[in-house]
């Protein structure tokens, strides 16, 4: 099909969806007037409704359909613009239900504005080291779901094999609001996302989820282990958001209750879903929102720091190296595992990533970002990453290098041995 007809054809199906996307407001306006005040529980999941940001504007073609550029016929489009909700990576690996990932980690992140590179980057660190499967499901901007499945759809086939993914429209639950635009007016949308994949993924039991500016420097199955020591109680596990009460954040400036003594980071985090899903964790954001909003700062990991102050039985803490961030050398060494294991999870929060501020930091994602997925890691990784860190070693955090370097020479030592 010529690009001229093929333009004609894109800018009809967009006129079509404005003019579905105004009708569904009309037709939500109305229901909204019938049912706006229910504030149902959320124990029944079958009826949970939920409004996309968005809407029908995001739904391209999936990247399935993309193979077939020649003959992507008008029929085809406008299927792919019909499918709802979830959209499927490539056929092969759209059944989710199939026993290969059956047992599979469920990894998860929300991706807005500039932040779909260091996600891409996070996502080839959990395919690089991980050994089960991995299902990522990725909340994005409309603008940005393209640009994930054309990168992740050209990783080599042997780690394309590993993972399967989702990808969705940012959405929010009807349920237990006022308004149906309460909660996504609340905070940005990106940022209060998470708060809601309990009653978004209702088939999903359990994931991680992680901040968009994370990286695994060791086997996703590692911090996956820790749902095996959670007790009955215990639906979610964090890392505490500091190590010294001289430099915390919430000890020193919070207006809110938070978890025990110095809060926890929302930055990598293990969901129960199914035990979220009966817990009081939906209705009690509401609750935590309307009655704290003018004291919150860091918007819904401050959340999560009131629902476990109120319910600390239900979480599990894990220890600093899960979640090893700038704080924890900055100044001076202070997480004090790390350092006798090196870090499993680094987060490169702040922007660290993209600043000169944590070279240290800088200098391993660097390395990530430039190593290519199917090359020798050893070789292509480990090394990059030594002679970078190795150009930051008078910075605080670079003293510490062997933080960085630790899990992942673990890793190559163990390959090598297992491949000889
Ligand atoms: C998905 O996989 C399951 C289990 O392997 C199978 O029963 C089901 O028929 C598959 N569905 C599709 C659509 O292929
Ligand atoms: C989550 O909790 C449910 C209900 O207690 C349990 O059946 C399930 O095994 C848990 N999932 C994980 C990954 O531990
Ligand atoms: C589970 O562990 C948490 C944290 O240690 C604790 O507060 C809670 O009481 C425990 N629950 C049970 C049932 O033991």
């Amino acid at each position: 099909m010529s690009r001229r007809r093929r333009m004609i054809f894109k800018f009809g199906v967009t006129v079509i969806v404005v003019i579905a996307i105004y009708m569904y407001y009309v037709i939500q306006k109305d229901k909204d007037s019938i049912d706006g005040q229910e504030t149902g529980t959320i124990s029944d999941d079958s009826d949970l409704k939920f409004y996309a940001v968005n809407k029908d504007e995001s739904k391209v073609p999936h990247a399935a359909d993309k193979s077939s550029t020649g003959d992507t016929n008008g029929k085809k489009d406008v299927e792919a613009m019909k499918a709802v909700q979830l959209q499927d990576s490539a056929v092969e690996h759209s059944n989710r239900t199939s026993e290969t990932f059956k047992n599979g980690i469920h990894l998860s992140v929300v991706a807005c504005g500039d932040r779909l590179e260091e996600s891409v980057v996070m996502l080839k660190s959990a395919v690089l080291f991980s050994q089960l499967p991995l299902i990522f499901h990725i909340f994005a901007e409309p603008d940005l779901q393209q640009q994930f499945r054309d990168q992740l759809d050209i990783w080599p086939a042997e780690f394309r094999k590993r993972f399967q993914y989702h990808i969705y429209d940012l959405s929010f639950p009807m349920e237990g609001t006022s308004k149906p635009d309460e909660w996504k007016t609340l905070f940005k949308p990106c940022a209060s996302q998470r708060l809601f994949m309990p009653s978004i993924l209702t088939d999903v039991d359990a994931l991680i989820y992680v901040d968009t500016d994370v990286l695994f420097l060791s086997p996703v199955d590692n911090i996956w282990g820790f749902f095996k020591s959670f007790n009955s109680t215990q639906l979610a596990a964090l890392a505490p958001e500091h190590e010294d009460a001289a430099i915390g954040w919430y000890n020193r400036f919070a207006r809110h209750p938070y978890y025990g003594a110095l809060g926890v980071n929302s930055g990598v985090m293990l969901m129960n879903l199914t035990r979220l899903r009966s817990s009081a964790w939906l209705q009690s954001m509401m609750n935590y929102y309307k009655e704290y909003k003018l004291k919150i700062t860091w918007g819904d990991q401050d959340l999560i720091n009131i629902y476990f102050h109120f319910y600390p039985d239900q979480l599990y803490v894990y220890p600093c190296e899960w979640n090893y961030r700038p704080d924890h050398c900055m100044y001076m060494s202070i997480c004090h595992s790390a350092e006798k294991t090196g870090a499993y999870v680094l987060h490169g929060c702040r922007r660290v990533w993209h600043s000169d501020k944590q070279p240290a930091f800088k200098a391993v994602y660097t390395a990530f970002k430039e190593h290519h997925l199917g090359i020798d890691i050893q070789y292509g990784l480990l090394e990059m990453m030594k002679r970078y860190l190795e150009l930051e070693k008078n910075s605080n955090c670079g003293k510490v290098k062997h933080i960085f370097l630790s899990q992942i020479e673990k890793y190559t030592t163990e390959e090598k041995k297992s491949t000889r």
